[in-house]
């Protein structure tokens, strides 16, 4: 269960604040699959990057089950995030020099595990993303819609609390999109907790409830009937 607590995000350019989140909380239970939607500049990634440790909420509180994670210093963020959280974002951010495999792999070998598992693990998550032939390629070698499956996979390998996703499919065709927003059906309905933040309507209705934002602000939030 992850609980956001009345936070609030300003960025200070000069003299010039900008009020980007305006207290906003919420409670996300385990398993479920969340889209964040709004329009444009509403605060969307924001949110996701507070809730997610990418950077730190002004005032306010969030937890993750009992564990104030807001409060963690840098170091114990950076290794919270590593070992809870999986990242996908919508321009892939995998490492051009290395095929899909080896971006699959890499964290596992940072942490030290065995190469022999750390593939073996990566090859199923591939092959069941439709990607077993596409493992030795590098990322100029794979379509938009097999890069952004290698980075769910490089995102799941470790399996993460909370995947959170922003953007997901915005760089991506229909055809595309349909593919990646099966993989996060097929994770979800094995448990996995999405945290997904789109524009686009046809795929926040996949998830099991969508959350509105404008103006830095939660202005609805409601459970689909599926
Ligand atoms: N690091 C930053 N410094 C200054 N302003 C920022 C920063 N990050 C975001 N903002 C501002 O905060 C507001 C909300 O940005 P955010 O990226 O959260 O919007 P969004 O809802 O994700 O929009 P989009 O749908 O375009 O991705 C915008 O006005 C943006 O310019
Ligand atoms: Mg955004």
């Amino acid at each position: 269960m992850i609980t956001v607590k009345n936070i609030t995000k300003n960025f200070t350019n000069g003299t010039v604040v900008t009020h980007v989140l305006r207290g906003v909380s919420l409670e996300i239970p385990d398993g479920q699959f969340v889209a964040i939607v709004g329009p444009s500049g509403a605060g969307k990634s924001t949110l996701m990057y507070q809730m997610s440790l990418l950077d730190t909420p002004n005032s306010g509180s969030i937890f993750v089950d009992d564990r104030e994670i807001s409060a963690l210093n840098d170091t114990e963020a950076i290794k919270y995030r590593l070992e809870n959280f999986g990242f996908v974002f919508q321009d892939y951010a995998l490492i051009p020099e290395l095929t899909a495999l080896e971006n699959v792999t890499l964290l596992g070998l940072m942490q030290g595990v065995d190469y022999s598992i750390v593939k073996k693990e990566a090859t199923t998550i591939l092959e069941s993303f439709n990607l077993l032939n596409q493992v030795d390629h590098l990322p100029s070698q794979l379509s938009g819609g097999e890069q952004q499956r290698v980075s769910v996979a490089r995102a799941i390998i470790k399996k993460p609390k909370i995947l959170f996703a922003d953007e997901p499919t915005a760089s991506l065709d229909s055809d595309m999109s349909a593919q990646v927003m099966k993989v996060f059906l097929d994770l979800h309905k094995k448990g996995q907790t999405i945290v997904m933040v789109t524009h686009e309507e046809e795929y926040a209705v996949m998830a099991d409830r969508i959350i509105r934002v404008k103006d830095g602000r939660i202005i609805d939030d409601k459970m689909l009937k599926k």
